[in-house]
């Protein structure tokens, strides 16, 4: 009976513009694992996205192939799900330009990205960085998926990309699935160490633990982590945003509930609170940073999964792209 069902599709992507993080994983790609058995998941490394802002090209091939070994590290089974280089599927660029021609100037204008963005690169504000969500719907539409797990931050992207397919269909008749931002209720949102107010970024080395960091980096940062100027460990986001930041991180890794975790260290200082922090971390990320470096000497394996990723992808995609050439009016190739 069940397989008899088509298990409802998943599409997600994290650019390799930077390392990946503790944020990344506990926000985003655990969620993704779980997410495996009961969906049809595919997972991108959206390079092309990352070009909206100047890369270093020896940096950026590296952290590409990175990438891709830390999803599998991190559990990502490429005999479940599909994962795959966006520039690898030319489908992307491609539907990326037709449904550019389905947005309006204003729609993309009030984006909320584009406008921090182009003023963090005022001097290099793209036709690329303006375009970024169009491309991001046809990352989407391209393999007609139903959700779309994202943070908080890329809500809005979806919601557009919705609003785009939306408008085809109406112009062409049904051609797209309407996709949902999926903001799983597990989804941990985890704050820089040195900022707790703002969210854990790639690009705050000494307030973000990044994936491959080394134990003794991981012990030094959660040491050095903010807190507030009371003494006890207690869960309380607006008074306490550190400590309770840091008992965030403390339950996604041990598993244990806030109550759990706040009786343990009930009367201890924050100093013994941070140790302990510390060592879940780099208890959790001691395989995953083991896996990616033998992953990363075995680049014949790697490369036969982003190829075959590349494959499933296209096969999925030149479907769909296929069938709104159809309905825009080309002749077929
Ligand atoms: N814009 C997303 C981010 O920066 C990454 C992304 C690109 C994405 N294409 C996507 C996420 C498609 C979900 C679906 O986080």
């Amino acid at each position: 009976m069940e397989s008899n069902v088509r298990k409802k599709r998943i599409f997600s992507g994290i650019q390799p513009s930077g390392e990946l993080t503790l944020g990344s994983y506990m926000g985003a790609i655990k969620n993704w694992v779980a997410l495996q058995d009961e969906y049809d998941c595919v997972y991108c490394i959206v390079d092309l996205h990352a070009i909206t802002v100047r890369q270093n090209p020896a940096d950026l091939r590296r952290r590409a192939m990175e990438q891709l070994a830390q999803y599998i590290a991190c559990g990502l089974d490429p005999e479940k799900s599909i994962l795959f280089i966006q520039s690898h599927v030319p489908q992307h660029a491609e539907l990326s330009w037709i449904l550019g021609c389905y947005t309006q100037f204003g729609e993309l204008s009030r984006m909320t990205q584009f406008k921090q963005k182009s003023q963090q690169h005022a001097d290099n504000i793209t036709a690329g960085l303006f375009t970024y969500p169009v491309l991001m719907a046809a990352d989407i539409l391209l393999y007609q998926a139903d959700l779309v797990p994202v943070g908080e931050d890329q809500k809005q992207h979806v919601e557009l990309c919705r609003d785009i397919a939306q408008r085809f269909n109406g112009v062409y008749s049904e051609t797209f699935v309407l996709p949902e931002p999926f903001i799983p209720k597990m989804g941990a949102r985890i704050m820089s160490l040195g900022n707790p107010m703002n969210k854990m970024s790639k690009s705050d080395p000494e307030g973000c633990v990044y994936l491959l960091d080394r134990p003794e980096d991981i012990r030094r940062k959660f040491k050095r982590a903010v807190t507030d100027s009371e003494t006890s460990v207690r869960f309380d986001k607006e008074a306490k945003p550190g400590i309770s930041n840091l008992l965030t991180i403390y339950c996604a890794s041990t598993g244990k509930t806030v109550e759990e975790a706040e009786a343990e260290f009930a009367g201890q200082g924050y100093g013994a609170f941070k140790t302990a922090v510390g060592d879940a971390v780099i208890e959790l990320m001691r395989p995953v940073r083991e896996e990616t470096e033998r992953l990363l000497a075995d680049k014949a394996y790697l490369e036969s999964v982003y190829r075959e990723g590349a494959r499933r992808a296209q096969y999925l995609a030149g479907k769909t792209l296929a069938k709104v050439h159809r309905k825009v009016g080309f002749i077929a190739r």
